[in-house]
């Protein structure tokens, strides 16, 4: 049966991009004369049956923007059988045939249980800064928090080395040190630490002093928030207390979740937007839009996509050493 009206949420952290795909989910479906129905707050809405056609209009100067027109949010009742059983009648009560669903990992795992307890066809879109998803090279916030990363560390580095100072900054990460290595490599950094790789504290603080030996007098340290260091407020306080080591901490934070996405972003949203659309129109379901490492579009199975981990990049790491 041809699928005619959809709906579209945005789901779990915001991501910059998250509009772009929306815009392109919108345009897509409409050129394909299908009906859209964005429902507010990702799966909470669907629970609650809380919605709003998307006309054309409604995604219009919405490319360059961050956060997410639709909201977003976590649910937990969307967790449970019975909340997706509601999200699912509250779908069939106003004729959804299928449901795009742009997140992360979590709203990936709950796009593959709407998909195989009901009858609606769910397609995933990658949406996260973490970029930590298995099964694409690429999800859509990456680029642009890794810019904003590395934004703030060369502003720090030139208060660094105005100052002689050990730095300590902090990014988003909390299992995977994707913008960790790549702001890090970019921002000159000379010492990044990930969550998948535990942290030798004596011999950071060793590779600190033989620095200042050789006459070095400044430090940029990029830490992820996950690290098992205990991230940047921890780990300045054991470098002074294990080796002496005065630093000054810098925690990112929330600053990489928003803001305007890359051209990079906005690209990819718009080919995952355009994929999802097309996949349904072709019936293919339960499964995530990515990017392959070849370049290009690719279906992964909805439930590949978390019970899998992305494999830690240690060729980025090789870069690291290469020039720390
Ligand atoms: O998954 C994206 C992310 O920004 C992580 O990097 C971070 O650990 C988490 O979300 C923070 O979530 P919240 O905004 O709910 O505090």
């Amino acid at each position: 049966m041809a699928i005619d009206k959809i709906a579209l949420i945005t789901s779990g952290g915001d991501a910059p991009g998250m509009n772009a795909c929306t815009r392109a989910v919108v345009r897509t479906a409409l050129k394909y004369g299908m009906e859209v129905l964005g429902y507010w707050r990702g799966y909470h809405g669907l629970v609650t049956g809380d919605y709003v056609t998307l006309k054309r209009f409604a995604v219009s100067n919405i490319i360059q923007t961050g956060g997410s027109i639709l909201i977003s949010s976590r649910s937990k009742e969307f967790m449970t059988p019975e909340g997706r059983q509601k999200a699912a009648d509250n779908l069939v009560k106003q004729g959804v045939q299928g449901l795009i669903v742009i997140g992360g990992n979590g709203s990936l795992t709950g796009a593959h249980l709407l998909n195989q307890e009901t009858d609606i066809k769910v397609v995933g879109i990658p949406g996260t800064i973490d970029r930590d998803i298995y099964g694409t090279e690429q999800t859509i916030g990456f680029d642009t928090a890794v810019n904003t990363a590395l934004d703030a560390i060369d502003r720090i580095r030139d208060t660094a080395s105005a100052m002689e100072r050990v730095f300590i900054i902090e990014v988003m990460g909390r299992d995977c040190g994707e913008i960790a290595l790549y702001a890090g490599v970019a921002g000159g950094a000379d010492a990044v630490l990930v969550p998948e790789i535990s942290t030798d504290i004596d011999k950071l603080i060793a590779e600190i002093k033989a620095g200042f030996e050789i006459g070095k007098k400044t430090n940029v340290i990029v830490v992820s928030e996950g690290d098992d260091s205990g991230g940047a407020l921890k780990l300045s306080e054991t470098l002074k207390s294990r080796g002496g080591i005065k630093s000054w901490v810098c925690i990112l934070g929330h600053t990489q979740r928003g803001g305007r996405p890359s051209a990079r972003d906005r690209y990819y949203a718009t080919a995952f937007g355009v994929a999802a659309v097309e996949a349904l129109t072709d019936g293919i379901a339960g499964v995530m839009i990515g990017w392959d490492k070849g370049g290009g579009i690719k279906h992964v199975p909805l439930n590949k996509t978390y019970s899998n981990k992305k494999q830690y990049n240690a060729e980025i790491r090789k870069l690291l050493e290469a020039v720390a």
